[in-house]
């Protein structure tokens, strides 16, 4: 690990280096959470729960992060996940963050509200395995449009977030006042649509528009436009796990979206363990929200997840220094991961197991 022009030289300075860089909207935009961002605060909280057990004498003279992630090998078991309009961050945008990611052999998955075309990001980028984040449009056909789109330039799997029926009360982001969805072009068209603000009131009643009246059912639709594989993002319980499965999921990404949707809703990491029971060997189990250093990943992996995304200190990254603050970012990451598994007596991602960890009642001193 070199130093660094980023302006961080630790992990640790990463997210003081990037609100440097960004104004006080963009500031509020990326860190914001919903209501109290109890959630967001929750996912941190949880790791401070759980304590490492390592083992000594472990011929740790190579470790190994290689990690299988639907059947392909990464340089690393993270990922960057799908993060709205990379391009008020950084002008490089998406295109950034994707030369970054296949550069470091990270997997990296792409928001349906980038800035950038998912064209130009698969384009621009070297070709490497890549996913695409799906928001449900109001019309199944414009669905239908963006999974050929991302299947015909090369993403390998489609990824659906669940838990945008509506956005959540974010109250930091709106209290700042940016217009983010009218300041920033969505790349993909505009007639890709986000999910409402907010729903109608009619006395008691408040509505909401499509595609809000989805069922489980619009999984198998979905589905069947594509022979991609494809993953469900946003699920919390062992129930909806198994309706992820039965809908055909090769994958569940354990997330509460950062916190930004339902505030209250349980933390990331409190959920993973009955999702991994309840899948089994069905589908891949990954989990976000809150991982921000190498004994998180540490955590999550030994608990079961298969691999873990980050998406707020990807943006700060991106901030700091566009590709060359992600690469910065990867390395750091990276190394410390590599260190933490050495000290932890595990030389492979394999050896990652339930034996890792214990749950402690408060946080380890
Ligand atoms: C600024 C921002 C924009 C996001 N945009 C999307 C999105 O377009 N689609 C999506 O599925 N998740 C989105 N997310 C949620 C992330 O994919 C991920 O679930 C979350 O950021 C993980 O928590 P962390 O920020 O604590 O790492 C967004 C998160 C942030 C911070």
């Amino acid at each position: 690990v070199t130093d660094s022009d980023e302006g961080f030289r630790t992990l640790g300075d990463l997210e003081a280096a990037a609100r440097r860089k960004l104004t006080d909207p963009l500031w509020d935009l990326v860190e914001g959470g919903a209501g109290e961002e109890r959630t967001v605060e929750a996912n941190r909280a949880a790791f401070r729960r759980y304590a490492l057990r390592p083992r000594a004498f472990a011929d740790v003279s190579s470790v190994d992060l290689a990690a299988p992630i639907l059947g392909t090998s990464f340089d690393a078991p993270f990922f960057v996940a799908p993060t709205a309009y990379q391009g008020s961050i950084h002008p490089d945008g998406e295109v950034a963050t994707a030369r970054a990611a296949a550069a470091a052999h990270v997997l990296s998955v792409f928001s349906t509200v980038s800035t950038l075309p998912l064209e130009r990001i698969a384009g621009d980028a070297p070709a490497f395995p890549r996913w695409f984040q799906l928001y449900l449009q109001p019309d199944f056909s414009a669905t239908e449009e963006l999974v050929r789109r991302a299947e015909a330039v090369g993403f390998t799997a489609i990824v659906l977030t669940t838990d945008v029926p509506v956005l959540g009360s974010r109250d930091r982001q709106y209290r700042s006042g940016l217009a983010i969805d009218r300041a920033v072009p969505f790349g993909n068209g505009s007639k890709v649509i986000i999910a409402a603000r907010h729903p109608t009131a009619h006395g008691a009643t408040y509505r909401l528009p499509p595609p809000a009246d989805a069922t489980w059912e619009i999984v198998d639709r979905v589905r069947a436009l594509t022979r991609l594989p494809l993953l469900i993002k946003g699920v919390l319980t062992a129930a909806d796990a198994r309706q992820a499965i039965v809908h055909g999921a090769k994958g569940i990404v354990v997330s509460n979206h950062g916190g930004r949707q339902l505030d209250g809703a349980r933390a990331t990491l409190d959920a993973l363990p009955e999702v991994v029971d309840a899948v089994g060997t069905h589908a891949e189990v990954y989990l976000d929200g809150g991982v921000r250093r190498g004994s998180d990943i540490l955590i999550a992996l030994a608990l079961g997840a298969r691999a873990v995304g980050i998406g707020r200190p990807i943006l700060w990254a991106l901030a700091t220094g566009g590709e060359a603050g992600v690469a910065r970012y990867f390395e750091l990451l990276k190394m410390e991961l590599a260190i933490s598994m050495a000290i932890a007596g595990r030389r492979s991602i394999a050896e990652i197991d339930r034996t890792l960890v214990e749950r402690v009642s408060a946080a380890p001193s």
